[in-house]
């Protein structure tokens, strides 16, 4: 099918059949009750008359369980927590609303890259974007802050350096475009495993590479990390003098990434960790309007004293990713607790040729969730 109505005209006649079978149960009298409106990036489902049906969650679900399998693999459903209901005004009583699901018309491809040159950072309008997939964006500029969650050699550090290398031409996009250059480094890795190829990334993007002192205490390195975050807080606070002045510039983005954010706090006494605790908690609450972003990735987003960070700056992270490449209410409960059972069903995690490497779920802070393939980073050296 090369047409994008006859795919469509397709899918309807598609949902129609599985929809009827589904709920029909053995009331022949269901056909038609429900109607629907497919387009490229949305589905429209509706009542036609009175019936025992009304267009709860527990409709959602069902109706999302069924036209996620059947649309795939020519639609994405997006999932979106809760019930969103589209009014039909012209409509009678009955028919006056219809429950709608966001889709992406085609799979969303995964992304190669093979140099520091490969970036992908386009322009969205007046703001600047960076891709994730192939037609999916993190805009920084409206959702600050990144989260991404995964096992142990879940993909997270391979990821933090194709942010990185994106991140770094971001932020030299966006003073080209007219940020304030107050020569602030833009990259800023906080390192915990001393990852040869976050390291050798870090270096060839002449970022600010914080890594542990091994023959040092634990202690040391938490410290120094501190420092630096502290030092990330001086330049806010000097941002902020400056908008006194010009109360709509825009600064150079600056991001702090941090790997095995969990791994941190751990090293520290009370006191270190009450400290860390306290600046990841200004930078993540106050960053944002300063252009000042935090990249966080960790094995657990675990809030409170034995956690990676507090409840409230774990609110902040608009981007949130877990690569898993089987999603489940435990490892969801962190980042995704508003994905129950069903919901986690209905998202469904696709391979490609690179199989389940870096695979698993996506918000960029649009209120959609989707599943997610992480870009695949070739030889970078
Ligand atoms: N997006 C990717 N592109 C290419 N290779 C990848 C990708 N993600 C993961 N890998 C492969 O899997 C290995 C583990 O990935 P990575 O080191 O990024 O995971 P991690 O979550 O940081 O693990 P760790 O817990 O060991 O720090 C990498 O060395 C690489 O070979
Ligand atoms: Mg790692």
């Amino acid at each position: 099918m090369d047409n994008v109505d006859d795919v469509i005209d397709a899918y309807s006649r598609l949902i129609r059949s599985a929809i009827d079978a589904q709920l029909g149960d053995t009331d022949n009298t269901f056909n038609n009750t429900v109607g629907i409106q497919l387009t490229k990036n949305k589905l429209l489902v509706w009542l036609n008359e009175p019936s025992t049906l009304i267009l709860n969650i527990d409709l959602k679900n069902k109706l999302e369980q069924i036209i996620s399998s059947v649309l795939y693999p020519a639609f994405v459903v997006k999932h979106k927590p809760g019930l969103t209901l589209i009014p039909r005004l012209e409509q009678p009583p009955e028919s006056a609303r219809a429950l709608a699901f966001d889709l992406h018309f085609g799979i969303y491809e995964r992304l190669r890259i093979s140099s520091l040159k490969d970036t992908n950072v386009f322009s969205n309008g007046a703001k600047l974007a960076i891709a994730l997939m192939d037609d999916y964006y993190w805009i920084p500029s409206l959702s600050p802050h990144v989260a991404i969650q995964s096992t142990t050699r879940g993909g997270k550090t391979t990821f933090l350096r194709y942010l990185a290398i994106n991140c770094h031409s971001y932020s030299m996009l966006s003073v080209k475009n007219g940020a304030l250059d107050d020569e602030s480094n833009p990259l800023v890795i906080i390192d915990p495993k001393l990852d040869p190829d976050l390291r050798t990334t870090t270096l060839e993007l002449d970022g600010i590479y914080i890594y542990p002192d091994f023959t040092k205490s634990e202690n040391s390195f938490i410290d120094s990390v501190c420092l630096q975050l502290k030092s990330v807080i001086d330049l806010m606070q000097r941002r902020a003098l400056r908008k006194k002045k010009q109360p709509n510039a825009k600064f150079k983005d600056v991001f702090v990434f941090i790997d095995e954010g969990i791994s941190i706090p751990a090293m520290g006494n009370t006191n270190t960790k009450t400290i860390h605790f306290r600046l990841l908690d200004r930078l993540l609450l106050m960053g944002a309007s300063f252009q000042i972003h935090i990249v966080m990735a960790s094995q657990s987003f675990l809030a409170g004293t034995n956690g990676a960070l507090s409840s409230q700056a774990r609110l902040e992270f608009g981007v949130k990713v877990l690569l898993a490449s089987r999603i489940n209410t435990e490892n969801a409960q962190f980042l995704f607790k508003e994905l129950d059972k069903d919901a986690i069903n209905n998202l469904i995690l696709d391979e490609d040729n690179y199989g389940t490497l870096g695979v698993g779920i996506i918000t960029n802070g649009d209120g959609n969730i989707v599943p997610f393939k992480a870009p695949f980073v070739g030889e970078l050296r």
